[in-house]
């Protein structure tokens, strides 16, 4: 897509031990959504029947899926184009047995059908040709194999919250990190997974519990580690879902 604003992935580089420490900045708010996230994605492996298999897992940052993955037994391979982030996540991974390999997601370095399952968390609105990113995805997986996605959806109220609110109130929100042209409609999600030869099965949004943002987090942009998300019929906002390759 072509877009007047280019997203900054750069940030990435930067955190350090940050991916795992940090409340002054919005990669508290990627910690607080991998605890809704890994439950959902760890119940729909075991519904669909895949339990100890091969995962990849791209676009991983600090690890926070990948290593929770492995702590369940799955063989995990984590991909990200930052170094940085895949040494922290290494050093994170208390299982000992995640694979961290610095990969581009267009290009992935695996041969065919070589993984049962894809995931790809807050990683699609990243890249300029998210289509491209999910054809690469389907030529990695197995016949049947599964890829779980999140992204966010393009539409003023998501504007709003997901770019402009978390830019004026969550300390350190980096001009760019996210850009509304990126955003994925999720209908235009479902046509990319088709046009891999994948059928989207289930989808659910994501939003932070109200209840849970306390005034202090909005008057000192320091996310609070109460802070939690929950999950909501509602794709308006954020969502996530999980989609599967034919025979
Ligand atoms: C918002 S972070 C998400 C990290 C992790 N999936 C999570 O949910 O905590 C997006 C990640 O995508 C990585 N990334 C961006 N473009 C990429 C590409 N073309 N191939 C692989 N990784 C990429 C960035 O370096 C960054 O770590």
């Amino acid at each position: 897509m072509e877009t007047d604003r280019q997203i900054d992935n750069s940030i990435y580089e930067t955190y350090g031990d940050r991916w795992y420490t940090a409340y002054d900045d919005p990669v508290a708010l990627l910690r607080a959504e991998n605890r809704v996230k890994f439950p959902w994605i760890l119940n729909k492996l075991q519904a669909m029947g895949h339990s100890g298999q091969q995962i990849l897992d791209v676009g991983c940052g600090g690890g926070f899926l990948s290593n929770e993955l492995a702590r369940q037994g799955y063989a995990v391979t984590g991909v990200d184009l930052s170094p940085e982030s895949l040494r922290v996540a290494k050093r994170y991974d208390t299982s000992g047995t995640v694979r961290y390999d610095v990969a581009d997601a267009y290009e992935l370095p695996y041969p065919d059908r070589s993984f049962d399952v894809v995931t790809a968390m807050d990683f699609l609105e990243h890249v300029d040709d998210p289509a491209r990113a999910i054809r690469e995805f389907s030529r990695v997986l197995a016949p049947g194999g599964l890829f779980f996605f999140h992204t966010f959806n393009r539409n003023p109220l998501a504007h709003l919250v997901v770019i402009k609110l978390l830019e004026w109130f969550i300390q350190n929100t980096p001009k760019n990190m996210h850009v509304i042209e990126l955003f994925i409609k999720p209908e235009e999600l479902r046509a990319y997974c088709a046009q891999a030869g994948m059928e989207v099965m289930a989808l659910t949004g994501i939003r932070p519990k109200l209840s849970t943002i306390s005034w202090n987090m909005l008057r000192t942009g320091i996310v609070c580690p109460e802070l939690e998300f929950a999950l909501t019929r509602n794709l308006l906002l954020s969502y996530m879902g999980v989609a599967k390759l034919g025979p």
